[in-house]
């Protein structure tokens, strides 16, 4: 009987524990629906409504289409697929564009793995589209991604005051940005790191 051939992984961005890949609806369309409709994960995004597995259907039939956004499905290393991470609104006579991030699988939260798809993203970002400054906001109570976005070196431009209303009350947004110049030590340092 002839040996079965082992399926050899779509990878496009290799980070130190994850890798960024194209979306692929056959496998992916499940985990999404159940992600976004997650009011853990969603109370940090801008989705509030819940989403069909049509809706969610109709989002991945269109990618192909959005030509100012670049989005990936973010696996660890040995192939779980654990979120997703984009660049969206790429402006190409400015040259920015917003990043934007989501674990849905929250059992990897605050263990590097946004950080490493961050930086591998930025990567992709400044040296591979030339784009020259990256911006992001969070709502003021997601300490989490502040925190991770300042790790990969963004900087604290500013704050929309009571921008957004969650949990009850009315939220600040904290506007983060992050030019190529200022990024390449962090890049640098992370290189090096483990
Ligand atoms: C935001 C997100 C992408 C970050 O990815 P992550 O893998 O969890 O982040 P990392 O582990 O790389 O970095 C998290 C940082 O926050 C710190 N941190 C973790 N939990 C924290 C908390 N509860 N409060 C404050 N800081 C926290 C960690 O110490 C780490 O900082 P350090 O690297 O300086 O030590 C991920 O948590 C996520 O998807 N969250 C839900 C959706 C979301 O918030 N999306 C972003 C919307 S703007």
């Amino acid at each position: 009987m002839k040996e079965e051939k082992k399926k050899q992984p779509v990878i496009f961005l290799k980070g130190k524990k994850v890798i960024l890949r194209p979306l692929r609806k056959e496998t992916d369309l499940e985990q999404t629906t159940r992600w976004i409709n997650d009011p853990e994960v969603n109370v940090f995004l801008s989705m509030f409504l819940p989403i069909t597995h049509q809706e969610e259907s109709e989002f991945f039939d269109n990618l192909p289409k959005r030509k100012e956004d670049i989005i990936f499905a973010i696996d660890t290393r040995d192939g779980e697929f654990i979120g997703l991470m984009g660049i969206h609104r790429i402006n190409w006579k400015d040259r920015t564009a917003i990043t934007g991030a989501v674990l849905g699988e929250k059992k990897y939260w605050g263990k590097g793995y946004g950080t490493d798809a961050k930086m591998i993203l930025l990567d992709y970002a400044f040296n591979t589209l030339n784009l020259r400054k990256i911006c992001s906001s969070v709502i003021a109570f997601n300490k989490r991604s502040l925190q991770y976005n300042l790790h990969c070196g963004y900087k604290v431009e500013g704050v929309r005051r009571k921008q957004f209303f969650r949990k009850g009350k009315y939220w600040d947004e904290i506007e983060l940005g992050i030019f190529k110049n200022e990024w390449l030590p962090y890049w640098k340092k992370y290189q090096k790191s483990k």
